[in-house]
């Protein structure tokens, strides 16, 4: 049995990527096999690919280094001392976060208690949409403590992080206004938000009055959306590269502001797979890429422009 992976051999452009082909792992103590079906794409795995941010630093001397966080599949072997999982359930994981990575692999050995079992009314596409994309969202709202009634503006609804981010702050019964183009203003009023185009005029002219900002973009937009807010009202600015700037921006003018980095939590997926299983939570996937197409997903994330998430299927 073989096990291919996908792997920057060098930092640069989407073409870097390549197949590799490894020994499938054997899972240690406390770990399980999983065969991927889906892998994530995140924005993360782009940067990192070019040679950008925190991860490529910390990995430059460890190429070949296969990226992805995201995975979902079937467990077909177990090890001692495993007990949460058996042969044949199926799982989805933020794994390997945030320096060790390996989602872009056929299979892969993961512990356990990384891992959280897919319910049955959930397909592994949708499954494998929410770790570290859902996470991010969760948390985020979390971090600026989002209550009932609160007018919350998010910048870019309707991305990967987004549309999960509308959802789960709909969800809260909080008054929800999000930022988009024109191609995504009924897509977002579907998941129950207020949808602005930024392309049609900045959002600061079209709203104000608001509690809390979840900053998805990052940079000028983030400081335009500041002048909707409220005195008083909390930001979370979740780009990195631009947290620094905004937030000292935000507490200058008196605003409660923080950046983030999303942590793995298993059961805060167990909490988003039931939302899903029952409805509350809808996963929107723009495009499924063959493991041989990953160039492709790749660009179609540097559009910036992508509806949901992209996966990678595993299988073929
Ligand atoms: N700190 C952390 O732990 C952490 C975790 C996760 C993600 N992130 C970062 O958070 C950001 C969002 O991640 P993501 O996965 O959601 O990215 P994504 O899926 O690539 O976001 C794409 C979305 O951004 C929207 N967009 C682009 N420019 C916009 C603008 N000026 N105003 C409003 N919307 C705009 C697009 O909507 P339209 O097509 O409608 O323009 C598109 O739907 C990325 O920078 C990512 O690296 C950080």
């Amino acid at each position: 049995m073989e096990n291919k992976q996908i792997a920057i051999t060098q930092f640069g452009g989407p073409e870097v990527l390549s197949i590799q082909t490894s020994p499938v792992p054997k899972p240690q103590p406390g770990e399980v096999l999983v065969k991927v079906s889906f892998a994530g794409v995140n924005p993360i795995d782009v940067k990192t690919r070019a040679g950008l941010g925190w991860a490529a630093e910390r990995n430059k001397d460890k190429l070949p280094w296969v990226p992805g966080y995201d995975v979902s599949g079937e467990v077909v072997e177990v090890s001692e001392g495993t007990r949460k999982f058996k042969a044949g359930d199926n799982v989805v994981g933020f794994i390997g976060f945030p320096l060790t990575g390996g989602g872009y692999s056929q299979y892969i050995s993961v512990p356990e208690s990384e891992l959280s079992l897919i319910p049955e009314a959930v397909t592994l596409e949708a499954a494998a949409v929410l770790p570290l994309a859902g996470q991010t969202a969760v948390q985020a709202l979390d971090t600026a403590q989002v209550v009932e009634g609160d007018r919350v503006l998010i910048l870019a609804g309707a991305g990967g992080v987004g549309h999960l981010a509308v959802q789960v702050a709909v969800a809260a019964k909080a008054e929800v206004y999000t930022t988009c183009s024109e191609s995504n203003l009924d897509y977002m009023a579907t998941l129950g938000a207020h949808a602005i185009n930024y392309q049609f005029a900045p959002v600061s002219e079209r709203l104000e009055e608001v509690d809390v900002l979840i900053d998805l973009v990052g940079g000028d937009a983030a400081l335009d959306a500041m002048k909707c807010l409220r005195d008083n009202a909390r930001i979370v600015t979740v780009p990195t590269i631009s947290a620094e700037m905004i937030c000292e921006k935000a507490k200058m003018l008196g605003f409660q502001a923080s950046g983030m980095m999303v942590e793995p939590d298993p059961e805060q997926l167990d909490t988003m797979l039931y939302m899903v299983s029952v409805g509350l939570l809808k996963t929107e996937i723009q495009k499924v890429y063959p493991m041989s197409d990953v160039a492709e997903a790749h660009k179609q994330i540097e559009t910036g422009h992508t509806r949901g998430k992209v996966l990678l299927d595993m299988k073929c």
